[in-house]
């Protein structure tokens, strides 16, 4: 979605800000602009499109000159993606500019009240109250109107503030939004998320809701709500550029679906020694465990797929029931959540509107919360009462690959560090639970090596309308993911389904041709698959298989088939997914997809 970037310092600011705009641009975005802070004048350039539009327009920067500014990439939400509604905004008396993430949810209110005392507004956003309003409560001192400003508005927001009476300074405000200061040698930025800034410096500050920081080129002020100086943390980025940048391969995706192995490694390794689990992130007493009654999952998207994947582990090895709520639904329906109850939520980003409300939700009954989230000081690692960082490294390609796998080895790594505390397993299935673990990203690279037809298959079924997923039990929670991953990059109608359930009613939909994509990697429900894949090959359907070499029964119906290496049949999501993703990358790449960045899509979803 939106973001958002602030340099001020001693070199020119617009070439600095439309590379950290171009850093940005996986998040999804319509329209992008800059504002140039120069003497007492702000020079703004904004357009609907891409940042390379905006850099032609500016000339790379080159005819916005001055040393701070801010800059913007914008998924339109309040008005059509403009350039008109396009940040950064100018207040009525053009001394402000304001760019934005989130949204205002009192700016009618505030837009009423503006206009009744003669403000004039050009843009339908919700942004435009903003800077409106810094002018009204300007009283020759920014820092105060940006106080007065802050305590009016309703919602969620990250804003960068500049002003001609502080040349040199720009401001940063957050609430419920990412915000991140990154501090330099002469220079300083902001950004809303650590790509745009490690190409500059690994030195940041994140700032808490409710927190705004007045930046020069010699220091950055960091404030609390009341405007009185805080003391924050330095932490250093570990990110580095070389995994935010595309390093030759064609898309991030393939990239990324490429970088499991190893990210999965960076997971497993700092809390699996031998067969020991250890988690120093989590203090879980053994009263506290004991009165555990249920553990509810809750999260978004791929995320809450991961969820439905992992609860086979955690119920089989711990005892405890789990239930899996999309975290939009959560707060609508009536789960029963109390102290009694550990809720995980699950996110790649930490921003992700529905869970943090979730997160929220959960709390306010009770719950202990555990994130499972992989970005850095985000909202919801600051939110849970306990972290698991997933180490995934920076995610670029909206459809998310490795972020997806480490979540789901996070949970596997939590089902046996539960069956050691409490669990309910006999050592020997411990052991080989362990055992499976450790071999994880080696058995990843194999699924990746043993699939060269993949390209071959996805030419055979790419110009098909429609595609469907089916699979038990935990072939069942793997062709979730499977599905989506198709529907979101290649823009074919996948449907993941119940094996058992087809014959329910939607057999009806399967006629001569229809691609049905089998997972047959639960052993212990193999079979059964086969009965549906017979019934559907009955009615013409064409099967691709996902399976393992020996599965002699299952590879003689199929017309295609995906291999992956054996592995203990709780932890077989994890790799079958890999060459799912790999069929969904090739199907999307012959048929001409924007595979990074799919239409109507947003890597980060900060609006419930
Ligand atoms: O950042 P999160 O994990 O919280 O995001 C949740 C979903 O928005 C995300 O998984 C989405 O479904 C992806 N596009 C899937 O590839």
């Amino acid at each position: 979605m939106c973001g958002i970037v602030g340099y001020t310092g001693t070199q020119q600011a617009a070439p600095i800000l439309l590379e950290g705009l171009k850093k940005l641009e996986y998040r999804g975005y319509d329209s992008a602009g800059i504002a140039i802070l120069s003497g007492d004048a702000i020079t703004v350039s904004k357009i609907s499109g891409k940042v390379d539009k905006l850099v032609e327009k500016t000339e790379g920067g080159r005819n916005c000159p001055g040393t701070s500014g801010i800059g913007h990439t914008r998924w339109a939400t309040h008005g059509a993606p403009t350039d008109i509604n396009a940040h950064p905004h100018l207040s009525n008396d053009g001394r402000f500019a304001v760019v934005h993430n989130g949204i205002i949810e009192n700016y009618q209110e505030l837009r009423d009240e503006l206009l009744a005392k003669g403000f004039v507004f050009y843009s339908e956003t919700d942004t435009e109250v903003v800077v409106n309003l810094l002018e009204l409560y300007d009283e020759g001192d920014v820092k105060k109107a940006v106080m007065r400003t802050a305590s009016r508005l309703r919602g969620s927001y990250a804003l960068g503030v500049v002003c001609t009476d502080e040349p040199g300074c720009i401001y940063a405000m957050r609430e419920s939004s990412p915000l991140i200061i990154g501090i330099g040698v002469g220079e300083n930025y902001f950004a809303s998320d650590v790509t745009a800034l490690v190409s500059y410096t690994r030195n940041a500050v994140y700032l808490d809701d409710g927190e705004f920081a007045r930046i020069s080129a010699e220091k950055a002020e960091i404030f609390d709500s009341s405007g009185t100086e805080i003391r924050k943390k330095i932490s250093r980025i570990t990110w580095d550029v070389q995994t935010a940048e595309k390093g030759g391969y064609e898309h991030f995706m393939l990239k990324e679906i490429t970088e499991q192995p190893r990210a999965i490694k960076a997971a497993i390794d700092p809390r699996l020694h031998g067969r020991e689990v250890t988690m120093d992130d989590l203090v879980l007493s053994d009263r506290y465990l004991k009165g555990l009654k249920k553990i509810l999952i809750t999260a978004c998207g791929s995320s809450y797929y991961a969820g439905c994947a992992g609860r086979y582990a955690i119920e089989q090895f711990s005892g405890i029931p789990v239930e899996v709520v999309l975290a939009s639904e959560l707060r609508y329906g009536n789960a029963l959540i109390d102290r009694h109850t550990l809720m995980i939520a699950v996110s790649q980003s930490g921003e992700t509107a529905d869970t943090i409300a979730a997160i929220r939700e959960g709390k306010s009954r009770g719950a202990k919360v555990l994130a499972i989230v992989n970005v850095v000081g985000s909202t919801i690692a600051k939110l849970a009462d306990w972290t698991l960082y997933t180490w995934a490294g920076p995610e670029i390609s909206v459809a998310t690959t490795k972020g997806y796998t480490t979540q789901l080895t996070v949970l596997y790594l939590f089902s046996l560090y539960l069956a050691k505390r409490i669990g309910i397993v006999s050592e020997e299935k411990y052991n080989r639970m362990a055992d499976a673990l450790n071999a994880l990203p080696r058995l990843i690279q194999e699924s990746l090596d043993m699939n060269p037809s993949i390209p071959r298959i996805a030419g055979k079924y790419h110009s098909f309308r429609s595609m469907f997923f089916i699979g038990r039990n935990t072939d069942y929670a793997a062709s979730l993911e499977g599905a989506l991953k198709m529907k979101e990059i290649s823009y074919i109608h996948a449907e993941s389904y119940p094996a058992g359930e087809l014959k329910h009613g939607t057999i009806a939909l399967i006629s001569d041709g229809q691609p049905v994509v089998a997972l047959c990697c639960n052993d212990f429900i193999s079979e059964k698959t086969a009965s549906n894949i017979i019934e559907v090959k009955a009615r013409g359907a064409k099967v691709i298989a996902v399976t393992f070499r020996d599965n002699q029964n299952i590879l003689s119906l199929a017309d295609d088939v995906i291999y992956i290496p054996r592995i203990e049949t709780e932890l077989s999501p994890v790799v079958e997914i890999v060459p799912l993703q790999m069929l969904a990358y090739h199907v999307a790449k012959e048929n001409g997809c924007d595979i990074d960045k799919p239409r109507n899509l947003a890597k980060s979803v900060t609006v419930e």
